[in-house]
């Protein structure tokens, strides 16, 4: 049959065979985060648009070209799907006050992000990112706690040879003097640079190093950086945050041409980089946004964050052989021959999975041959099968689907015995018994 509809170009299902793998990283970011104070805040998937064009900032790649921005039935009203989670956290924080509660404030989320961008791997249009957000505090030590969350997230599933790339982009006082040195480097190249970046040269310069365009990011390369033009203030930051790091024992490296593809950064900014990646390197990047609150509306206070990517996580644990626990399989399957059986066994099911055992039964009405191929095709740990005489006698066989060996137990022994023993134990008594005969 031929498929009729396919998936938009850039999103991805998530099918039971792999849901257990997004589980075990939601649940592990989620616990990690809040060993360090972090709570989880939810928000709305879409905004409106001019919350992100204040926030990412209207001459980013983001918003110039990534954004699914529409008008709905006809209204002016121009909303947005998020392309990222700060600016959403930030619009629900002043607008539900947040900023009263004891501070610093840490917020964390999980949330699926759109951007419309060429897909390839590790780069989708609809995506995912674990992030954290913290507000009210511009201490270093706050970076470092930061940047320790994500470390420890890497660290906690094993994760290896990631790079942690660190830089300051300075705060507006200083960043000014870098942009002027900048326009005048950029103005030498005019007439190569790209439209966009013409434009950028003009409103914000320090976007042109953050050109995807081969020629752009060319002569990019021997552009002045941000490190060389850091005021006192922003010096003595960025050094309290690797004096923290040093201590803390998390290595960094210092990349004086990050400078993040969003304008809302000030100070300290940094990227988690991974070599099994290929192209799209980056599995976390985040920073400080000290003006951010501020620009929204807000009274002033500081903050930072990260996010990282979900996808291209899973994708470096895989290429790293990182092993997920399993789901827990199917620990008994009731087969049935005949209706009256067919009842008991539903009875037993229900009970059993009342009392948080995973039992299964047929609910299809097929033959107990076919009941049975089922059961293997599930991967049921053990399987009995309640015909006219198990009733009558009130115990069934229990068999070890994977050895073939069986065990009689009365039905009102089974959840006793699931209960006490446990799978893993009733499964080596049945082979036990089977041992001693
Ligand atoms: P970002 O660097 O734009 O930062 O995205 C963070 C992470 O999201 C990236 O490192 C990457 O792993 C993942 N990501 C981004 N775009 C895609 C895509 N098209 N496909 C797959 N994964 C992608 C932010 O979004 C900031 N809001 C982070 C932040 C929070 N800064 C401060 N607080």
């Amino acid at each position: 049959m031929a498929v009729q509809y396919r998936a938009p170009r850039g999103t991805q299902d998530v099918l039971p065979s792999q849901s257990y793998r997004w589980r075990f990283v939601e649940d592990l970011v989620t616990e990690v985060s809040a060993l360090y104070g972090f709570r989880q805040i939810r928000f709305p998937t879409f905004e409106h648009t001019e919350l992100f064009t204040r926030s990412v900032g209207d001459t980013t790649d983001v918003v110039q070209k990534e954004m699914y921005t529409f008008t709905v039935n006809g209204t002016e009203r121009s909303i947005t799907l998020r392309p990222e989670g700060t600016a959403g956290t930030m619009r629900a924080v002043l607008e539900r006050g947040l900023l009263n509660e004891a501070l610093p404030l840490k917020l964390s989320y999980l949330t699926s992000c759109f951007r419309y961008e060429k897909p390839q791997a590790g780069r989708l249009r609809e995506f995912h990112q674990f992030g954290v957000e913290m507000l009210g505090s511009a201490s270093p030590a706050a970076d470092a706690e930061v940047i320790g969350v994500a470390d420890e997230i890497f660290h906690t599933m094993g994760i290896k040879n990631l790079e942690i790339q660190l830089n300051s982009i300075g705060c507006p006082e200083c960043r000014a003097k870098y942009h002027a040195a900048l326009k005048a480097y950029f103005e030498g190249y005019k007439g190569q640079l790209c439209e966009t970046c013409l434009t950028r040269l003009e409103k914000n310069p320090m976007r042109i190093l953050d050109c995807k365009s081969p020629v752009c990011a060319e002569i990019a390369k021997d552009a002045p950086v941000m490190l060389d033009y850091l005021c006192d203030d922003c010096r003595v930051h960025f050094d309290g945050v690797k004096k923290r790091l040093d201590v803390m024992g998390i290595p960094y490296v210092i990349n004086p041409k990050i400078v993040r593809g969003l304008d809302y950064y000030t100070k300290t900014v940094f990227e988690f980089v991974s070599n099994d990646l290929g192209a799209q390197s980056t599995v976390c990047g985040g920073g400080r946004y000290d003006g951010l609150i501020e620009q929204l509306g807000g009274a002033k206070t500081p903050g930072l964050g990260f996010a990282m990517g979900l996808e291209r996580l899973l994708m470096i644990m895989d290429a790293q052989g990182i092993e997920i626990p399993k789901e827990r399989a199917c620990e008994l399957y009731i087969a049935n021959i005949g209706e009256e059986a067919g009842i008991k066994a539903s009875a037993l099911t229900n009970s059993l999975r009342r009392e948080g055992f995973y039992v299964e039964c047929d609910s299809v009405g097929r033959s107990l041959k076919a009941q049975m191929k089922y059961a293997g095709k599930i991967g049921a740990r053990m399987s009995m099968v309640l015909g006219d005489d198990e009733l009558a006698g009130g115990a069934a066989k229990v068999k070890n689907m994977a050895t073939g060996e069986v065990r009689e137990l009365k039905f009102e022994d089974l959840s006793d015995a699931l209960y006490d023993l446990g799978v893993e134990d009733i499964l080596a008594a049945i082979e036990e018994d089977q041992e001693e005969r």
